[in-house]
């Protein structure tokens, strides 16, 4: 009964139910917040810190930065969530507030841009000396698996193009910055490959019609997403059923620098967070590898996910 009234005790605040509406739809840092909601930074520290009480909210360390959201640990937050995000969405502010969280997660994704277009021509050499990582490239080619049509999402410079194009008979590479997709051109253009399509795209919102794609891969690129879980729904729609998506990812790191020296948005994830991500996103039949380091090193988490057909 104690662990009830805290909870309707923390959610009867106009201001807090604001919060909660917002952090449902995904992960903001404290100052992202203040702007979102036009709030001092102490009054969303105080909210965001009887809310983390109650347990409808969690938050997530990276570094020295934290990152609140959604939380799982009240059984009863989580039961009447559905109803309550419902009833969330007549909130007088809730236009505004929607206005401004997409302008929050825009601004993430034009400071992802604007690095890759600036450092698109020292990527490959920069990539390789800043965040060493061991070497998985032979792992991630093997569970590629033969399709029709491949789509390589964030595809930089194109270094994995040429070996996905011996697995399908339709390669399309995706990436949002123009700089990038030239390098991969010039790339290309020198190894004489002909026939693999690239795209300039933003992967939350792909190129590509629904069920388009029987293998999605996305290597090194989710750490970037301003909303990995919009990216993981978004490849999810491309996929055919039964499509299978190939990720690797850097597993959760504590090199800070990494957001201004290579434009992380995450310091890794853990294996957790990414499968609760993918069963979210209608992904299932994981397999998850985690590829060790040597000294000075960072972990590689590598994924195989299946596109779950609709229940009917
Ligand atoms: C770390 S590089 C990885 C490149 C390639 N996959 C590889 O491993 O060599 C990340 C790439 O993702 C692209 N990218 C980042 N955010 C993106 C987005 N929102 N939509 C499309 N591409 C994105 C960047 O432009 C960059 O080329």
């Amino acid at each position: 009964m104690p662990m009830l009234i805290d909870l309707l005790k923390a959610l009867a605040d106009p201001c807090r139910l604001r919060l909660v509406a917002v952090l449902l739809r995904g992960e903001f840092t404290v100052q992202e917040l203040t702007r979102i909601l036009g709030m001092g930074q102490s009054r969303i520290s105080r909210h965001l810190k009887i809310l983390t009480e109650a347990g409808v909210l969690s938050v997530k360390r990276q570094g020295t930065w934290s990152y609140y959201g959604a939380g799982e640990e009240n059984a009863f937050f989580g039961a009447i969530r559905p109803a309550f995000e419902r009833e969330l969405e007549q909130l007088p502010e809730r236009r505004e507030d929607l206005a401004a969280l997409a302008l929050a997660l825009e601004e993430r994704r034009r400071r992802n841009l604007e690095f890759f277009d600036r450092h698109a021509r020292q990527w490959d050499s920069l990539s390789r000396t800043l965040l060493p990582v061991p070497d998985y490239l032979e792992h991630l080619l093997a569970l590629v698996p033969s399709v029709a049509t491949l789509l390589e999402i964030g595809v930089g410079t194109g270094a994995l193009l040429p070996d996905l194009a011996r697995r399908a008979a339709r390669v399309i590479g995706v990436d949002h910055s123009p700089a990038m997709l030239d390098e991969a051109r010039r790339r290309l253009a020198a190894g004489g490959e002909t026939g693999i399509e690239l795209r300039l795209g933003e992967m939350s919102h792909l190129p590509l019609p629904d069920g388009g794609a029987g293998c999605v891969v996305a290597n090194m690129v989710l750490h970037h997403a301003a909303d990995p879980l919009a990216v993981l729904h978004e490849i999810s729609r491309v996929l055919q059923p039964d499509g299978s998506l190939i990720l690797a990812d850097l597993a959760r790191h504590e090199r800070e620098w990494a957001r201004e020296q290579l434009a992380d948005q995450w310091l890794g994830f853990e294996e957790d967070e990414l499968q609760g991500w993918l069963t979210a996103a209608g992904l299932g039949s994981f397999e998850v590898q985690r590829l060790g380091a040597a000294v000075g090193q960072e972990e590689v988490l590598l994924v195989r996910a299946m596109r779950m057909k609709p229940l009917r």
